[in-house]
């Protein structure tokens, strides 16, 4: 028996063996969170990039899906935004899911791609509409010298699609072509489980990613290992 508590603060902990495989387990917490609704946006990840410059940037976006079997998860976000200069310049991401009331920490680390232009069509379209207006209403992360001026801005967008179809909400808006989806293929996952007296459970994945056809990745084995809290 051990001197000190060291048992999950939940009933949860990490498998034991680890599972060859991380990403059929971060989905599972993904879905768990979404299931038991612990919080407004449980598929917030905190999203980290390198400006050109060199130096990190964080902010949150709303992870949209992850793929299993594919390897990777996907965001959306305007391709000129911040983030979105950072990734073309250097295409890696490193995001951070947090599920307190889970006592989970899920972390992802990888190389980003644009999604498939098709894909991110689609997506668009199942968007409310004032979202899709607002995609091109908004130079994201650009300065504006009020909100009466971003008012301004969203006028114009709602009179280019009609006001009568887009208050009706049958107005054609396709997707701005500096707007889409990227994908982080995930070549380190790290799943943390809160322990007692700080000693968390711990674990990370990595593996090698070779490039595939038209902007994949196909991943090689992974390599598990504990880590110590
Ligand atoms: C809960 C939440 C969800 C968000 N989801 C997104 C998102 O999915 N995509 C996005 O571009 N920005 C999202 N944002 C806004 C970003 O955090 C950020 O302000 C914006 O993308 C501009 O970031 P940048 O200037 O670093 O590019 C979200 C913010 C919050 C608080």
């Amino acid at each position: 028996m051990a001197i000190l508590d060291m048992s999950t603060s939940g009933e949860r902990t990490l498998p034991d063996p680890l599972p060859a495989d991380p990403m059929p387990l971060l989905l599972a917490w993904f879905t768990e969170a979404h299931e038991r609704a612990v919080q407004p946006n449980p598929n917030a990840m905190t999203l980290a990039t390198v400006d050109p410059d060199g130096r990190p940037s964080a902010r949150i976006v709303l992870c949209k899906a992850i793929e299993p079997n594919a390897g990777y998860l996907v965001f959306h976000t305007n391709y000129r935004s911040r983030k979105g200069r950072a990734l073309e310049a250097n295409p890696r991401a490193a995001v951070v899911f947090h599920w307190d009331a889970l006592d989970l920490q899920a972390r992802v680390e990888g190389p980003v791609v644009r999604a498939p232009a098709s894909e991110s069509d689609a997506y668009f379209q199942t968007r409310p509409i004032e979202r899709r207006v607002g995609a091109w209403a908004s130079d994201q992360s650009e300065p504006i010298e009020s909100r009466a001026a971003l008012e301004q801005k969203v006028a114009e967008a709602v009179a280019r699609f009609g006001v009568a179809e887009v208050l009706s909400g049958a107005a054609a808006i396709p997707r701005p072509p500096h707007w889409g989806g990227y994908r982080i293929y995930a070549e380190r996952v790290e799943l943390w489980v809160a322990g007692n007296g700080r000693l968390h459970d711990r674990a990370c994945w990595e593996r090698r990613l070779t490039p595939g056809a038209d902007r994949t990745f196909v991943g090689g084995m992974w390599a598990a290992t504990r880590l110590q809290p």
